[in-house]
């Protein structure tokens, strides 16, 4: 997926989600100079263990790319990568809370700082907490669950990842099987604890800026709130023409060594002057 920003030597390339660095290190093997940025310490630590020549590691927000590189004295970029989401390490580390088969604190935040998820679901009234669930989880039960939650927690908080689904278990109608009944609710809590769409509107307004004339734009999401987003931006701009119409898949053989990709979409533009600069047109 990573060709699409068109790495080489002499690019400097953001990759605004380092991660684990994977696709960084496919950027660094191609030539590029990259900027890796991640809000979260642990995986920031473990990024800068790798030793990667050509790597710089900056901490914080990639919302705030445009401030982080200006502090490195970096103005104008020839790739950004944003890879939304959460990271394999983020989901499999228990203590992170993410994850609702793992007891843990009810904590879900990236950055390690601000408000935690249970600070939202002791403290938010009922109808907030119902309309997270519905419009980031996209649960249809999301009032049910809300009144479950606001109930658990007059008797006492709700401090770890297992009470939560439970008492989301047991308010869930027909379940029997399948897909288990605290997933939408956990994706909501994260989203929201993360501002993870707020950040991806203000990435991708901090992309377009940095980005020199011919740079490019590839953003990798996961689900159909964030893709609506990069679609729409990308259709509202003057300067980023999309690569493809439509979003691009996974091989078949990035699917094999990593089954997040399996639902992955990826967009890609091409940053262009605007109409009125292009050559020949007079304002
Ligand atoms: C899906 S993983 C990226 C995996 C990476 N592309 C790789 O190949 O290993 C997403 C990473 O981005 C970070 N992240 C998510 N939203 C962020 C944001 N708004 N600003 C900075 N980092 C963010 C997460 O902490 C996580 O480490």
């Amino acid at each position: 997926m990573v060709g699409a920003l068109a790495p080489a030597p002499g690019r400097v390339i953001v990759d605004g989600t380092l991660g684990g660095a994977g696709h960084t290190r496919l950027l660094l093997e191609a030539g590029a100079r990259v900027i890796g940025i991640d809000q979260d310490p642990y995986a920031l630590n473990r990024a800068r263990t790798l030793e990667l020549p050509n790597l710089t590691v900056l901490e914080g927000n990639y919302r705030d790319m445009r401030e982080l590189l200006s502090g490195i004295g970096v103005t104008r970029v020839d790739g950004v990568l944003l890879d939304i989401g959460v990271s394999s390490f983020q989901l499999d580390d228990a203590e992170r809370g993410f994850s609702y088969h793992t007891e843990a604190p009810l904590d879900m935040r990236m950055s390690r700082s601000g408000e935690s998820a249970a600070d939202v679901v002791n403290s938010y009234p009922e109808e907030e907490l119902a309309a997270i669930i519905y419009e980031y989880g996209e649960d249809r039960h999301s009032r049910r669950i809300a009144r479950a939650i606001v109930a658990a927690r007059e008797k006492a908080p709700i401090t770890t990842t297992v009470q939560l689904a439970e008492l989301i278990k047991r308010a869930y109608p027909g379940f029997s099987k399948g897909i288990h009944p605290a997933r939408r609710t956990f994706q909501a809590l994260r989203i929201h604890v993360n501002d993870e769409l707020g950040a991806l509107r203000d990435g991708l307004e901090a992309a377009e800026t940095l980005l020199a004339p011919g740079g490019r734009l590839a953003v990798i999401s996961f689900h159909s709130l964030e893709d609506r987003i990069v679609k729409r931006f990308l259709r509202g701009s003057p300067t980023l023409k999309p690569l493809t119409k439509r979003p691009v898949e996974a091989s078949e053989a990035e699917q094999a060594g990593n089954p997040r990709a399996r639902s992955a979409k990826l967009r890609a533009a091409e940053k262009v002057p605007p109409p009125h600069e292009a050559p020949g047109v007079t304002p």
